[in-house]
């Protein structure tokens, strides 16, 4: 099921993430988001994300993290960028999400690629995570559905030890999209006040060419993809057209990578 648009006011993101995440990850969008990153597409991994195999790659070098050290991914939908960064650096993954179906998908993962990773549900504005207890923190495609995005950035800062690294992936908004939580127009105001440092702060590479071609394949698969939910196609092609339309508000996707002070 894709996250189609909704009332913002009234959304109730955990209930529509139940939901995406309810059956088995849909072949269709694989193939469609396949077509669309080639070989950058992290197969076997399963994510509903925009996230690339060079990104993973950063995001295991940025995080500073090794044997012995703990990590949190919050957002961590299906589990598969956070456990390819626990496995390529050996270490400890805690993932967080609001959705109980993906902790289960993720928690299946972990034990078949027999990594010990701990799956929990919790919030951006609220981890239930103790104080200075992470050593790195990263997010891949997740912050634009909390509200209020200040205080998620002082709720990643309270669990994260001081020197220990943040790496996240998301958007900035020129204007409110219809359907989508409250955005705002540059994350980087947020970091000082915050008890951070900027360290890195860079657009993603051909990241609306990407997004439009993958909103058009999606288009086009909407039979296949109402099939494969067992909903109206109309009810598909209209949610995939308020999802596309939500572009023309982005100024850019970016990588994010902050120290806590
Ligand atoms: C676009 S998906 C990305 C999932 C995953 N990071 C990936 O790369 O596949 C966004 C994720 O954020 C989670 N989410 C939405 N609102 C959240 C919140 N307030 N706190 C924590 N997670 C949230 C959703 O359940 C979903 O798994």
């Amino acid at each position: 099921m894709l996250v189609g648009m909704a009332d913002p006011a009234t959304t109730d993101w955990r209930h529509v993430f139940e939901a995406t995440y309810a059956g088995s990850p849909s072949k269709v969008q694989e193939r469609v988001w396949r077509a669309t990153l080639g070989d950058e597409y992290p197969d076997g991994l399963d994510p509903y994300s925009y996230v690339t195999r060079s990104e993973l790659r950063r995001f295991a070098l940025e995080l500073r993290v090794g044997p012995g050290q703990t990590f949190v991914d919050v957002g961590c939908g299906r589990g598969g960028a956070g456990l390819w960064v626990a496995a390529t650096t050996g270490a400890h993954l805690v993932g967080i999400d609001i959705a109980e179906a993906a902790l289960v998908a993720a928690r299946d993962r972990a034990s078949a690629m027999g990594l010990g990773a701990e799956f929990r549900r919790g919030e951006f504005e609220a981890t239930g995570l103790p104080d200075a207890t992470a050593d790195a923190v990263m997010s891949v495609d997740a912050l634009l559905f909390t509200p209020d995005k200040a205080r998620a950035v002082i709720e990643l800062r309270r669990i994260l030890r001081p020197g220990g690294r943040l790496v996240l992936t998301s958007w900035d908004y020129h204007g409110q999209p219809v359907g989508r939580p409250p955005q705002v127009p540059d994350h980087r105001p947020l970091l000082a006040p915050a008890g951070f440092r900027e360290i890195a702060y860079d657009e993603t590479d051909d990241w609306r060419r990407r997004q439009e071609q993958m909103h058009a394949g999606l288009l086009a698969e909407a039979e296949a993809l109402a099939a494969e939910d067992g909903v109206p196609v109309e009810d598909m092609r209209r949610d995939l057209e308020e999802m596309q339309a939500t572009v023309a508000f982005m100024t850019r996707r970016f990588l994010l990578v902050a120290e806590a002070v």
